[in-house]
């Protein structure tokens, strides 16, 4: 039996990288899934995974997936992992550019917690809500100009914390997990930028990046970080709420 056991789980940006990943786990694990992303993974099946298309951004999209949670019964976890990355100098920068990225990772973040927590407060049986920040939130990014996508993740875990407190009395929890260098599409794309910057081959780039400023050398799998959302997603984290979960092979730890 897997420690996720026929709890009822909804992961945004599920089409790739981290998102799949923590699908995929979830899965292994017992859960039912139901799995938003703009973009879905049809090659990955399941009897109890079931995919909704849709954006963030739209509140129809996700009532969707929320009404899918209903037909399983109930919801348990709510990852709201989708994201979008921006490097883009600050002067450079406008309303528009900065609303992008807002309106995905805060915004999109925002109306999913507030839906799947309607649904856990109707549902009496408390929940996890937990959230997909990034250390770009913690600290500044030396090759990297990206103010608006550091402030889009600092508010994330602001908005973690405050309702954990909020929610505590219906014993929701809030958590946020803020990853390092994840080998991903979307890491990979801010590095091509940041490379290119500075006239450099992406790869090279990277494993100078890797040796000199992450204690482990490498780049995490999302299979870590959805090794980090089981746990989180278990009841064997059933007193942790209000924090922030680094996952970054000791980048922050230098
Ligand atoms: N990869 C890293 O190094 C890293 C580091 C820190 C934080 N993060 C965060 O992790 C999260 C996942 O990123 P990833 O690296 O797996 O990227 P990814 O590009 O591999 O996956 C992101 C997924 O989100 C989906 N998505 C984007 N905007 C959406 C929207 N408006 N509505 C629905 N789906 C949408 C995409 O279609 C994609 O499938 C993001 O929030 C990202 O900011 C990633």
């Amino acid at each position: 039996m897997g420690v996720l056991q026929d709890k009822v789980a909804i992961v945004t940006g599920a089409g790739n990288g981290i998102g799949k990943a923590t699908v995929e786990r979830f899965l292994h694990e017992g859960a039912k899934v139901i799995a938003f992303d703009r973009s879905i993974d049809q090659a990955l099946r399941h009897d109890n995974l079931i995919w909704v298309e849709g954006d963030v951004t739209r509140a129809e999209d996700i009532e969707e997936a929320m009404s899918r949670a209903k037909a399983f019964g109930r919801l348990d976890v709510c990852v709201a992992n989708a994201g979008v990355g921006k490097i883009e100098e600050f002067v450079n920068g406008s309303r528009e550019s900065w609303m992008q990225v807002i309106d995905v990772n805060l915004i999109g973040v925002m109306m999913t917690l507030q839906a799947a927590a309607r649904l856990m407060i109707q549902g009496g049986r408390g929940g996890r809500l937990l959230a997909t920040a990034s250390i770009a939130g913690l600290r500044g990014e030396a090759h990297a100009p990206s103010t608006a996508y550091a402030t889009s993740k600092a508010a994330v875990m602001a908005l973690m914390r405050a309702l954990a407190m909020e929610l505590a009395e219906h014993k929701i929890t809030a958590n946020a997990v803020a990853p390092g260098q994840i080998d991903t599409i979307l890491n990979f794309a801010d590095l091509e930028v940041m490379s290119a910057r500075f006239g450099r081959d992406a790869n090279e780039f990277r494993s100078e990046f890797l040796k000199t400023s992450v204690p482990l050398g490498r780049m995490g799998a999302p299979s870590e970080v959805a090794g980090l959302y089981t746990y989180l997603a278990s009841d064997e984290a059933s007193f942790v709420t209000g924090s922030t979960f680094r996952i970054d092979g000791g980048e922050l730890a230098i």
